[in-house]
């Protein structure tokens, strides 16, 4: 499919999704949640795919929240799908089961914090700024703000940054927990590519698997998390990649894993 909104260059093995909308600070209109959902599908099919890296176009803007023009004409009905279907497609990145990395390049307010908090790794650029401007705006958020801002920064930290729409740089993003690095932005694609490099140099599978453990976990009591963890440790048990890992530390040699 050609994409109106994005860019989709794969360069194997990594998926390098950028959202290409830089005169709107590339806010997410309904096009793009939707292209954005079938770009994640479609990585996802590939298996030739093994990661993802999302990005926004542009000096200025990861992502500038939704696209106000479309909230503007929003009633109740479809207020909510329009909410669903967000929802849905960062549901999408979240449990594609190969890692996703926001590269956050700018202003990421909004539905662009929400994107990038559906990624599995954030790191920004210096002139990186995150907020949740929604409550100014008389709207609540809608792509999972709520759920998952408290989840990454505490509760406290969250609820700080939702009820007064304040923008926070990347400096403060990162001692609140919200990126893993602050890079000079001229650095943050290098910086997310090598990112993302070391970690396809794990074992795949041992890699999906922590992200799902992860996942499901923190939406379950600790005894049940770590039962879906002792899961995932006996399913690795049953891997090549497992026998080459440990005997590649023990013979002193860089393990070379299938995905298998
Ligand atoms: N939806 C739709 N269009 C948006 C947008 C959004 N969320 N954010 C920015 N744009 C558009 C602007 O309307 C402007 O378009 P125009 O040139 O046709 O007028 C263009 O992008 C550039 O934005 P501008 O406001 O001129 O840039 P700035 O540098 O002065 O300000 C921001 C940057 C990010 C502070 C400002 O654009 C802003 O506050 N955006 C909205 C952020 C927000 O509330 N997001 C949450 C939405 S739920």
């Amino acid at each position: 499919m050609t994409y109106q909104t994005l860019l989709l260059d794969i360069r194997l093995p990594i998926a390098f999704l950028t959202i290409n909308r830089p005169d709107k600070l590339n806010a997410l209109s309904d096009q793009v949640v939707a292209e954005l959902h079938h770009a994640a599908r479609a990585v996802k099919q590939d298996p030739s795919v093994r990661g993802v890296i999302l990005t926004g176009a542009g000096p200025k803007a990861f992502v500038a929240g939704a696209d106000i023009g479309d909230l503007a004409r929003q009633g109740v009905l479809d207020g909510r799908e329009r909410a669903i279907a967000g929802q849905a497609m960062l549901r999408a990145f979240e449990t594609m089961g190969k890692p996703v990395l926001a590269a956050v390049n700018g202003f990421a307010l909004g539905g662009g914090c929400e994107l990038a908090m559906a990624c599995h790794i954030r790191i920004a650029s210096d002139n990186a700024r995150f907020g949740q401007p929604e409550v100014g705006l008389g709207i609540t958020p809608g792509y999972g703000g709520t759920q998952r801002l408290p989840r990454i920064v505490g509760k406290g930290n969250a609820l700080f940054l939702l009820l007064t729409g304040e923008q926070v740089g990347a400096q403060e993003a990162l001692r609140l927990g919200l990126v893993s690095k602050v890079v000079p932005p001229d650095q943050l694609a290098a910086e997310a590519e090598k990112l993302m490099r070391t970690i396809l140099g794990k074992a795949p599978l041992a890699v999906a698997l922590t992200i799902e453990a992860v996942d499901r976990g923190l939406e379950t009591t600790l005894e049940e998390g770590l039962r879906l963890e002792a899961d995932a440790f006996a399913l690795v048990a049953s891997t090549d990649d497992m026998r080459e890992g440990l005997s590649a530390f023990l013979e002193k040699r860089p393990p070379r894993f299938q995905g298998r």
